[in-house]
């Protein structure tokens, strides 16, 4: 039994007698004690499949942060990897693929990944869900399969992903098939992270803002529609669509049990759009920079206007690296704090 377990309650819409709290990309850079156990692996890649490495950075936030979740360090990008698109992190540049898909040849060559392909993310969760030691829920999660696609064409990160979005109007027959290989392997991967401990899965689409609503339909929240049907009936299911606001209503009618939001839609207009669905976010990460002052009035805000029930307080998209933990600690303290 979990001690707290405000995260999962929210998400399935019960009763929570405070809001719950998380940051994406709470594992990370902004903690001196990420940057020291990542040292001790030789690069981002040996760090991402190492268990006991993996465990350590993804319970530090819950222990320095207090947050009311782990998630579980690893990368959208293992699963482009899993199927046979190898890939790098470069330091301060992001990741990069030396191959990349341009045909039926290529999606043809892909694998169909499956949870044995990604022993080691299991084995991470498993640890990591022993060590919590039923402290917080667990958040296991996956890249949606517009995202994946987009840096399986691209080969890096791009500001308009203009050659996925080339691949889309020029082969469209193909990216569908593409697509739904991602689509294959995300839900064998998510079942088996559920297997291995994982208590909720969210699902990344970063790359959703570069679409078109109606690609964004087509090729994005189709599949991401799909992966909700096998998965939610095992573990609740976030989707976060980054720029993607004008999709709430759409989204709201799929198996998802939770909406992550960006912070470029106001509370009130996303809670008009999302049915009864959980509604999580949407702070600006950059709000962090300012002083204690304006960081509690402009998250009060925040808090009143989604109300204290279905809601879980999170950024509206992941913490930057120079941001300062004290600010971060202040976040969310104030939120656990907070009384409507
Ligand atoms: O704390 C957590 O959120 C869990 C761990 C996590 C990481 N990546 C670790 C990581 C999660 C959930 C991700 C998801 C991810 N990875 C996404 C979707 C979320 C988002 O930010 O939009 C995307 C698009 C990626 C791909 C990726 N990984 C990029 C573009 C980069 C380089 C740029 C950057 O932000 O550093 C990464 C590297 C990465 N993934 C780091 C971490 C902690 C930084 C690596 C380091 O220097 O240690």
């Amino acid at each position: 039994m979990l001690k707290n377990d405000l995260v999962l309650r929210a998400a399935r819409g019960e009763d929570t007698d405070r809001i719950p709290v998380w940051l994406m990309r709470q594992a990370g850079r902004i903690l001196p004690e990420y940057r020291a156990t990542r040292s001790r692996a030789k690069n981002f890649i040996e760090f991402v499949k190492s268990p006991d490495l993996a465990c350590e950075v993804t319970i530090q936030p819950v222990d320095i942060l207090g947050v009311d979740a782990a998630i579980i360090f690893s990368d959208i990008l293992v699963i482009p990897e899993a199927m046979g698109l190898p890939y790098q992190m470069i330091e301060a540049k992001g990741p990069w693929f030396e191959k990349t898909i341009q045909n039926k040849n290529d999606v043809d060559a892909l694998h169909i990944a499956d949870e044995n392909d990604l022993r080691y993310v299991m084995e991470a969760i498993a640890l990591t869900k022993k060590e919590l030691n039923d402290r917080v829920p667990l958040i296991g999660f996956a890249g949606a399969p517009w995202t994946l696609f987009a840096y399986m064409i691209e080969g890096s990160g791009s500001k308009t992903f203009s050659k996925a979005k080339q691949f889309l109007y020029t082969q469209p027959q193909l990216a569908h098939q593409l697509l739904e290989k991602i689509t294959q392997s995300t839900i064998n991967y998510l079942k088996g992270q559920v297997k291995s401990g994982a208590d909720i899965i969210q699902l990344f689409d970063s790359w959703a803002g570069v679409l078109a609503p109606h690609q964004f339909y087509e090729f994005s929240l189709k599949y991401i529609s799909k992966i909700c049907d096998a998965i939610q009936p095992l573990a609740p299911v976030t989707v976060f669509a980054k720029d993607a606001h004008y999709a709430i209503g759409e989204i709201a009618k799929i198996k998802c049990n939770t909406i992550g939001l960006d912070w470029t839609i106001d509370p009130a207009t996303a809670r008009a759009q999302a049915g009864n669905k959980t509604l999580q976010g949407n702070a600006d990460p950059c709000l962090l920079y300012s002083d204690e002052k304006t960081i509690a009035a402009e998250t009060k805000k925040m808090l009143s206007a989604f109300g204290s029930q279905r809601y879980i307080a999170n950024l509206g998209h992941g913490l930057y690296p120079d941001i300062d933990k004290e600010k971060v600690k202040f976040f969310v303290e104030f939120i656990k704090n907070y009384k409507p």
